[in-house]
Formats: structure tokens, C-alpha cells, sequence
């Protein structure tokens, strides 16, 4: 086993902090979160009864938070044993990871502010419990695997990724035939991409910049760089709270689809000059660079909402600058020579989930995402034989399913299709009079 400790040993040697209260928060946060994720309800009747993952160990590296905890609770209810580290050396509360870590069937190595070596060393503890199925956000694990345990995957049955980057990474090594085990492409799939990305990342990369910077969307210039699945709802929120909303892509479908919703379209070359916030969605990097810096107003805000913190660039910011101050939590200010202040929020990493005081996307989002993680993983043990090598979408019907979970919790009722519809909609040969 790994040299790096779980969190609890971690926090045992640190005399500042009072591990038992530490723990009794995290899992108050964890208690209110749960309330608010009813498919993660049924799911742990349902898998406390059957016991789907038994004998299973599963490694996990995600944002370490109140609901992301919820999931591993499930699965470990499920029967398997989980080993947990962050995703992002920011995001991780660390009373959750502490809560996390006391429980019989679960090792959380994940703590907030770890460095690039401990980082790492976190996810090779985690890798150390020799899991069977893995769930990344983000595809460190997955690559830690691959290019270090190479040993480990044929005992691997299959994993599960969250996130749209992760997933582009997955699809970049099955094309050049590295990926050696099966994962579901589970950010892809409806219940996660159009909830998560868009409502989800919309609604919380705006609260957290208006918290972490105590300032209004009203009046003001919002730039949003990209207009994917986040992009999208982070302009609609935006606009929503009255900002004029300008969009930057480099697809021109998507471009022209913001610009027939009403946004401004334009580079971001020229976006630079005109916006107040700046807020990158694009999973790319250098999407803002020195030339827009040296245009930029007095006062800009920028952050960032993509998966890592490549999306501005943060180098040639500093290199800029002739002096950086902390101007709030959160908040690194940049002073360039003719005294512009530029202020970068949490360090360019996601912003949602790295800042002060992140919480990450709304519970009833995430609900939606983890249910489908948990039916991913109760499948891959169930029909193993079924996947080989490579990214799998989820099969249409455990998308369903959580849908159908969600519904009957929310009261919700729908239509269903008669034998006559169904015959009908599968049919070639109804035409224009037959
Ligand atoms: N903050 C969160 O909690 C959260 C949640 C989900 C996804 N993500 C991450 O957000 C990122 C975007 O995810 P998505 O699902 O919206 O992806 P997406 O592929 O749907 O959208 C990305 C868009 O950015 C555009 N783009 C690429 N390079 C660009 C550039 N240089 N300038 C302008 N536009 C550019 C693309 O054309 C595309 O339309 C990913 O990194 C993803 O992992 C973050």
C-alpha cells in the first residue's frame, strides 16, 4: 500500500484541528445534500438491499465535496470498498473527505490546497487498492493506470467519466488504441450533459463569481468564451440576471447558434476591449492571452469554468503584471504598468468548484449525474462481457431509468406511447397517404 496517508491519519497528526468536529460537519453537509438527491435515495435502497458491487473495489478521483461524498456512500452501500482522492487541488471541503474517511468501507485521500507531487501521490494511494472500476473527473486515473500500472487493467472490469475534457482525452487515446478497458462516456449521456453542463455549470460559476467578488452581473459586459454545453447556460444565466452577454467560439454552427439566441459574436481579440467579466468554458487553453490582457479595462474579472486551468493564461498574466496582490478570497489582482488591475478568481481553476467559497453545482444537478455513475457502475459488473476496449455511450435505458426515478420523485407525470404510436414510429412504410 501507498506511503500517503487518508485524510483522518493526515488530520491526526495536525494538533490545530479537531478531527471529531471536523467530521461532524462534513457530514452535516453531506446530510443536506442528500435530502435534495432522490435518485441517490433510491438508488441506496436498492443497492443496500442487493448488493450489486459486492467483492468490487472501486478507485475514484473526483471533486471531493457533499454530494460527490453521497456517491461514494452509495456505492460503498452497494458492497464495494472505495478509495477516493480530488480531482483539482482546490476543490476538495475537507470536513467531507474527513466524514468520508471514517466510514468502515471507505479510504479518502483527498485534501484541499495539496501540491503537484502530493496531488499525484494522492491518486497513486487510491491506484495502490488495486480497484476494479474506476470513476474519474477528468481522466487522472484512467491515465495513471495506463502509463504506470499497465499490470492493474486486466483485472480492471471498466470505469465511468464524469466530464466533458475527460472524455475528450478518453476518445484521444482509443484512437491511438491505448485505452485498454471500457468506460462509459457518462457526461455525454442526456440526464448528465443537458442538466450538469448547462444548468448546472450556468447556475454556479455565476453565484460563485458574485460571491467570491461581491459585485452584480447588472449593466455589465460578460464575455463568455465558448458556446457549448456550459457556455450555454452560463450566457443564459448571465442574461438573465440583465448582463449583456458577448460570445466568443471558434465552431461556426455554435457561433452562429448564439449569435440567433441574441448574443453579441465576435474574437475574442475584440471581446477583450468591451468585457467586464470574462468566463472560459471551452475545455482549450490560451483562450485569453497577453494581447488581450494588454486591452483589457481597469477592473476586469476573470474566470474560469473549464475543466483545468489552461483556459487563461495565467503565465503571461504574471508576466504582465508589475505587481500581484490577494485583493479578496479568491482574488489575485494583477497591476500592469499603466496601472490596470486585472483580477484572476481562483487561481483560473474551476471556478465553481476551486474558489473560497465554492460549493459546486446545485444538489438536485448533481443527483442526476451521480445516479447515472451508479447505474454505469452497477452495469459494467453486471453485463462485464458486454464492453470491450474503449468509450461506450450509456445505454439508452439507464438513462431512462434515472429519468424516471427523478420524475416519480418530483410528482411528475407523463404521457405514454400506445402499441399503435409505437408501431407507428418504428414503421417505413406510413407515408403521405397510407
Ligand atoms: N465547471 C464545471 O463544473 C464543469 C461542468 C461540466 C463541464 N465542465 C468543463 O467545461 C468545459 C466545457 O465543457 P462543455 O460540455 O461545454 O464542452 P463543449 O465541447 O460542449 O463546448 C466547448 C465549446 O468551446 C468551443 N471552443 C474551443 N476552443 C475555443 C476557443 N479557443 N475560443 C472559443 N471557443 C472555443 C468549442 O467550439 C465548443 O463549442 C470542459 O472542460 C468540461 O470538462 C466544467
Amino acid at each position: 500500500m501507498s506511503a500517503y496517508s487518508p485524510l483522518s491519519a493526515q488530520l491526526d497528526a495536525d494538533t490545530d484541528v479537531d478531527v471529531e468536529s471536523t467530521r461532524t460537519e462534513g457530514r452535516r453537509k453531506m446530510e443536506w445534500t442528500l435530502q435534495h438527491m432522490p435518485i441517490l435515495q433510491e438508488l441506496r435502497t436498492q443497492f443496500a438491499e442487493t448488493k450489486p458491487l459486492d467483492g468490487e473495489t472501486i478507485g475514484m478521483a473526483m471533486h471531493v465535496e457533499a454530494k460527490t461524498a453521497n456517491l461514494v456512500e452509495l456505492l460503498a452501500l452497494g458492497g464495494a470498498e472505495v478509495a477516493i482522492t480530488g480531482c483539482n487541488p482546490l476543490s476538495t471541503h475537507d470536513d467531507v473527505s474527513a466524514a468520508l474517511d471514517s466510514n468502515e468501507n471507505v479510504t479518502s485521500y483527498a485534501k484541499r490546497g495539496v501540491d503537484e507531487e502530493a496531488y499525484y501521490d494522492a491518486i497513486e494511494a487510491v491506484v495502490a487498492h488495486e480497484p476494479t472500476i474506476t470513476i474519474d473527473d477528468g481522466m487522472d486515473m484512467v491515465y495513471a493506470i495506463h502509463e504506470d500500472h499497465p499490470d492493474l487493467i486486466d483485472t480492471i472490469i471498466g470505469g465511468a467519466e464524469e466530464t466533458t475534457t475527460g472524455v475528450h482525452r478518453l476518445r484521444a487515446m482509443e484512437e491511438d488504441n491505448e485505452l485498454q478497458y471500457p468506460v462509459f462516456a457518462v457526461n455525454d449521456t442526456p440526464m448528465k450533459r443537458l442538466f450538469d453542463n448547462v444548468h448546472g455549470t450556468g447556475e454556479s460559476a455565476l453565484a460563485t463569481i458574485a460571491m467570491t467578488t461581491n459585485l452584480s452581473y447588472a449593466g455589465k459586459n460578460v464575455v463568455v468564451a465558448g458556446y457549448g454545453y456550459c457556455g450555454k447556460g452560463v450566457a443564459e444565466k448571465a442574461a438573465g440576471q440583465n448582463a449583456n452577454v458577448i460570445v466568443t467560439e471558434v465552431e461556426p454552427r455554435r457561433a452562429l447558434e448564439a449569435h440567433m439566441e441574441g448574443y453579441e459574436v465576435m474574437p475574442m481579440s475584440e471581446a477583450a476591449a468591451r468585457g467586464d467579466v470574462f468566463i472560459t468554458t471551452t475545455g482549450n487553453r490560451d483562450v485569453i492571452t497577453q494581447e488581450d490582457f494588454e486591452v483589457m479595462g481597469d477592473g476586469a474579472i476573470l474566470a474560469n469554468a473549464g475543466h483545468f486551468d489552461v483556459e487563461i493564461n495565467i503565465d503571461e498574466l504574471s508576466e504582465l503584471a508589475v505587481n500581484t496582490y490577494e485583493a479578496r478570497d479568491g482574488v489575485q489582482a494583477y497591476e500592469l504598468a499603466d496601472g490596470r488591475r486585472l483580477n484572476v478568481l481562483a487561481e483560473g481553476r474551476l471556478v465553481n468548484l476551486a474558489a473560497p467559497v465554492a460549493l459546486g453545482h446545485p444538489a438536485e444537478v448533481m443527483d442526476q449525474s451521480f445516479g447515472i455513475q451508479a447505474v454505469c457502475v452497477r452495469e459494467l459488473i453486471e453485463n462485464e462481457l458486454a464492453y470491450d476496449p474503449g468509450v461506450h455511450n450509456v445505454p439508452d435505458e439507464l438513462d431512462r431509468e434515472v429519468a424516471e426515478i427523478k420524475l416519480e420523485a418530483e410528482g411528475v407525470d407523463i404521457d405514454s406511447l400506445t402499441q399503435t404510436q409505437s408501431e407507428y414510429l418504428d414503421s417505413w412504410s406510413h407515408g403521405t397517404w397510407t
